[in-house]
């Protein structure tokens, strides 16, 4: 099972080994970290990964899951 994990305020997280993320042609990014950081605010210039962009512009990730 792979788990997608939304920090609060920040990126979702890809905790996996195995994941890969392809553009919109199937042409795989090179991973070079892992977990993997995908960004959720918009801002990176690093698109889809995250940079830490979001701590700068006080990203507001809404609210949790419901339990
Ligand atoms: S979530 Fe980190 S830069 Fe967008």
């Amino acid at each position: 099972m792979i788990t997608i994990r939304l920090r609060r305020n920040g990126p979702y997280v890809i905790e996996s080994d195995e994941a890969t993320v392809v553009d919109w042609e199937g042409v795989a990014y090179p991973i070079d970290r892992r977990p993997i950081a995908l960004c959720r605010c918009g801002a990176s210039s690093t698109k889809p990964f995250c940079d830490g962009t979001h701590r700068k512009i006080e990203f507001d990730g809404g609210s949790e899951a419901q339990k």
